[in-house]
């Protein structure tokens, strides 16, 4: 039977991962089914995206078999006291920050299969990556199948509890962190007269076209950065503007941010 994904909670991470299940043809609109309490918004996604809105959260777990905890950390223990009951027998995947195995642990009535994964907003186009918390209840052959699905997000990986905050952090929150990058690049670009469309276009396709070659060669990225250094030349000048004005402590700076605010 094809699988039912139910989403609890629309929003942003929610379309994202939705729009990429479908782009990816690895589900059809009508397996897929929402629940959000502002119903207007949730029927015009719904007609946009082809998923099918639910009335109520008691609606939705009759609906599907796979869940999707989509809404704000702060939102969730209000949720389980409604549906926890109803959860034993399905499969629940919640993407919520913090909200991790541990934590769950409390909430969910035996039976239940849980997960904690970490998306990102790239899930949109299929260049996303999930992290998955190592420890969970799925039974081994559906964990194996979900992670399947959801490689046509993006990348998989596992990882232990003790390191899905800084996992989150780099994936999470980095694309906010890289799009500050390519806002910043774009309006160099304007300022030496490139039409501020071609400029994000190059800064974009820049990044993308950089990280692709890391991964595809594997090369530490200082070796990548050499290789675009000539001696005497105009790029390691603007790399040495780039070490002067802090970059690098800038960057460790914004994880630690993040990494102190999770406490
Ligand atoms: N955004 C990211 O980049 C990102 C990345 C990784 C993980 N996450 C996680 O994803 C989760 C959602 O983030 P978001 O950015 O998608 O937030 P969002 O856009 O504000 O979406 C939250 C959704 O939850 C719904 N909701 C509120 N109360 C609910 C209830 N009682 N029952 C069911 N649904 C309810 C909201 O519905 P209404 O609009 O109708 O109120 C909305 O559809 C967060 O826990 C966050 O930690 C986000």
């Amino acid at each position: 039977m094809e699988q039912r994904i139910g989403f609890i909670g629309m929003g942003n991470m929610a379309t994202a991962m939705a729009q990429g299940f479908l782009r990816a043809g690895k589900v059809r609109p009508s397996q897929l089914y929402a629940y959000a309490p502002h119903q207007e918004k949730l029927r015009t996604r719904a007609k946009e995206l082809g998923f099918t809105p639910c009335r109520s959260l008691a609606e939705l777990i009759d609906c599907a078999d796979l869940f999707l905890m989509c809404c704000k950390p702060g939102q969730i223990e209000g949720i389980l006291g409604e549906i926890a009951s109803r959860l034993p027998g399905k499969v629940l995947l919640s993407v919520a920050a913090g909200w991790s195995y541990d934590v769950y642990r409390p909430y969910l009535l035996p039976g239940t299969r849980f997960q904690f994964i970490m998306p990102n907003t790239p899930v949109m186009t299929g260049d996303g990556v999930l992290l998955f918390e190592d420890r969970h209840t799925l039974m081994e052959e559906e964990r194996l199948q979900i992670l399947e699905l959801f490689r046509c997000l993006g990348m998989v990986r596992e990882l232990p509890s003790a390191l899905m905050g800084i996992g989150s952090t780099i994936s999470g929150c980095g694309p906010a962190f890289v799009d500050l990058l390519l806002e910043a690049f774009a309006d160099a670009a304007v300022k030496y007269g490139l039409p501020r469309s071609l400029a994000y276009e190059l800064v974009s396709q820049t990044v993308l076209g950089s990280a692709r070659l890391q991964l595809a060669t594997g090369k530490h990225p200082a070796q990548l950065k050499d290789e675009v250094c000539s001696p005497g030349g105009t790029t390691i000048l603007g790399v040495d503007a780039l070490e002067k004005a802090g970059l690098r402590a800038a960057c460790l700076q914004a994880v630690d941010a993040v990494m102190q605010g999770r406490h």
